[in-house]
């Protein structure tokens, strides 16, 4: 699958400041340009509210890396230098397959820009966009893939405050990667007001600020798109709104499992919701296990049953022609002298049983063989 990049802003999956219009400030900086005589920039790869990302060439590493380059304008505001430095800090505070790695922050022939791991297959957005058939298992990948990066950013005690398609890259193994930490908080309260609309959890668009619940509401949308191949959809009811459920197209128990983790993460009361993206992978990991399970049982137990009946059979034929077979040796090796030809079939035999396990019948066949070493 080759999805198509987007290098330009999708107003509605992208992240804007409280009360602010997006809008596009090109950095100027074009394919051939080399940042600080290191960074040689060979394509614009996407965009975003706080600048403009390209993929380089570092010549001095000699590999590919990404480069997001803050808005001219901004560079300008000595807080979003520091915002940006918080964005590098608290991403590398995480080291996990699923997060994208940031290496620095720069300045350089009047840039400003972050370092990171180059994500070559585009966005998980383009995923949705371009392939909307995709096999469950891939499906599946994704999710586990979404929750286990954003587990690890709150094992930390992170707030990530931005989880939307746009923000998962996908690498060029496959794997997604959570990045964009431009809105993450450690802990405590932020000054940085924003995130993206349609992906804002109900308490954060009121104000209330938000915590790893309003996290794992993001997550939960995200979730269902990856699933459903839909934004979760609202109908407004007599008590309030109600989560439509998805039309299912194979409607398996595992679907309807989803459906309910999807609407858990969906709490409008953020107290209903599972407390962190921790608790989210670990119920993702149980339904997946249990819908394993419930298949296995379903489509090996007549197979399990005629496989226990026909071992059972085959036991009993190898059992009777062994026992045979001894029987005519033992009455053969007792009316006769035994050769050593005869000795070394027996042993043979022996070994044969004893590594089935037969270790009785193996020891008499030993014990008739005689000591291998006569004196
Ligand atoms: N490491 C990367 N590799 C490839 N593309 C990236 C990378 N980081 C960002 N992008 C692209 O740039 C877009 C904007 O980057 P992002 O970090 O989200 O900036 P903003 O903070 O402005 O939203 C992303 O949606 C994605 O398309
Ligand atoms: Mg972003």
């Amino acid at each position: 699958m080759s999805p198509s990049r987007s290098s330009g802003v999708d107003n509605v999956d992208s992240t804007v400041e409280m009360g602010r219009p997006l809008r596009l400030y090109p950095t100027g900086l074009k394919a051939g340009a080399v940042l600080g005589s290191r960074f040689q920039i060979e394509a614009a790869i996407g965009q975003g509210g706080s600048g403009q990302v390209f993929r380089a060439w570092d010549r001095v590493l000699g590999e590919p890396v990404a480069l997001k380059i803050l808005r001219p304008d901004r560079a300008q505001e000595k807080g979003w230098i520091k915002r940006l430095a918080r964005e590098v800090k608290v991403a590398r505070a995480i080291r996990h397959p699923n997060v994208c790695r940031v290496f620095d922050l720069g300045n350089v022939d009047e840039h400003w820009f972050v370092s990171m791991e180059l994500a070559s297959g585009g966005t998980l957005r383009d995923t949705l966009r371009s392939n909307q058939e995709r096999p469950l298992s891939d499906r599946l990948a994704d999710a586990r893939a979404v929750c286990a990066g954003l587990a690890a950013i709150h094992t930390v005690g992170i707030i990530h405050r931005d989880v939307t398609p746009q923000n998962l890259l996908r690498m060029d193994d496959g794997r997604l990667v959570l990045s964009d930490f431009g809105l993450a908080v450690q802990g405590g309260v932020t000054t940085v007001h924003g995130g993206t609309p349609s992906y804002m959890a109900p308490e954060t668009a009121m104000g209330h600020g938000s915590n790893q619940r309003s996290d794992v509401w993001q997550l939960g949308t995200v979730l269902h798109e990856i699933v459903f191949g839909l934004r979760p959809i609202w109908d407004s009811g007599s008590r309030g709104l109600i989560l439509r459920t998805p039309m299912l197209s194979a409607a398996s128990s595992l679907y309807r499992e989803l459906a309910k983790l999807c609407r858990a993460c969906l709490a409008t009361n953020p107290a209903g919701r599972p407390g962190s993206a921790i608790e989210v992978s670990a119920r993702l990991a149980a339904l997946e296990v249990a819908s394993l399970w419930s298949t296995l049982d379903r489509f090996l137990r007549p197979g399990a049953v005629l496989l226990k009946g026909g071992a059972r059979i085959a036991g009993a034929l190898v059992s009777t022609v062994l026992e045979r077979s001894f029987a005519r040796r033992r009455s053969r090796v007792a009316s006769r002298r035994m050769t050593a030809e005869d000795r070394k079939l027996l042993r043979s035999m022996a070994a044969k049983l004893k590594a089935q396990g037969q270790f009785d019948d193996a020891h008499s066949l030993d014990r008739l063989a005689g000591p291998e070493h006569p004196p």
